[in-house]
């Protein structure tokens, strides 16, 4: 069974993903750390993550960034962001997620793309949404408990702008599949939000 979450920056993916891999036994990928990983990697050559064959040059990108903490940071998830537009760096990370996707026994892979591109094969495609206020309260409140003192204004800026960036690109677009199931966590707990889930995934695999 594939399992694909898609959806846009602090949406509760990420936890919602994890929670059902855990649950069904299945291995996780977030696809974010990919493009995390080229974008942190083009900041520290102290290159331009909005030029394509800079971002290119950082593809093949040290795979010990999976361990470092400025991976999950802001300033990787825009240049993440930024680098995600280029269509060929988005061509060189396909197979890798693919492969995963597609390893027998099946897996959970969350990210933008990955029901409509990825893994367009997916037996659950679950579009995961909330409020742009309501994911900058989450991502702002993260930020407060990681001692970092960002105003919430600025944390609802980024949002609106990756947002704006990841649906307006030309490849692989932020958006729900048309066989996708929308999830939208604004008004849900984090134990509420993966109870649906997994009521969700129960039921496309019973239809099934
Ligand atoms: O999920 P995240 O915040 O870690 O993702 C960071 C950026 O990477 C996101 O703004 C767009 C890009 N991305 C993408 O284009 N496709 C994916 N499958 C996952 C992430």
């Amino acid at each position: 069974m594939i399992i694909a979450v898609d959806g846009p920056a602090a949406s509760g993916k990420g936890t919602i993903a994890r929670a059902l891999a855990k649950r069904y036994g299945l291995p996780h990928l977030d696809t974010g750390l990919l493009y995390r990983a080229v974008g942190l990697t083009v900041l520290r050559e102290g290159a331009n993550p909005e030029n394509e064959a800079h971002a290119m040059a950082a593809v093949d990108f040290d795979e010990a960034l999976f361990d470092d903490p400025e991976l999950r940071g802001d300033e990787a998830g825009r240049a993440a962001s930024q680098v995600s537009a280029h269509p060929l760096v988005r061509a060189a990370l396909l197979n890798r997620q693919r492969k995963f996707a597609r390893q027998p026994g099946g897996a959970v892979l969350d990210g933008r793309d990955i029901g409509t591109v990825i893994a367009p094969e997916a037996e659950v495609k679950l579009f995961v949404k909330a409020t742009p206020r309501i994911r900058a309260q989450r991502r702002h409140a993260e930020l407060q408990r990681r001692g970092s003192f960002v105003s919430f204004d600025k944390v609802l800026a980024d949002i609106r702008e990756r947002d704006a960036r990841d649906m307006a690109r030309a490849t692989a677009p932020l958006k729900p599949a048309d066989d996708a199931v929308l999830l939208d966590t604004s008004f849900l707990s984090i134990d509420a939000a993966i109870q649906r889930a997994v009521a969700l995934v129960e039921a496309r695999t019973a239809a099934a």
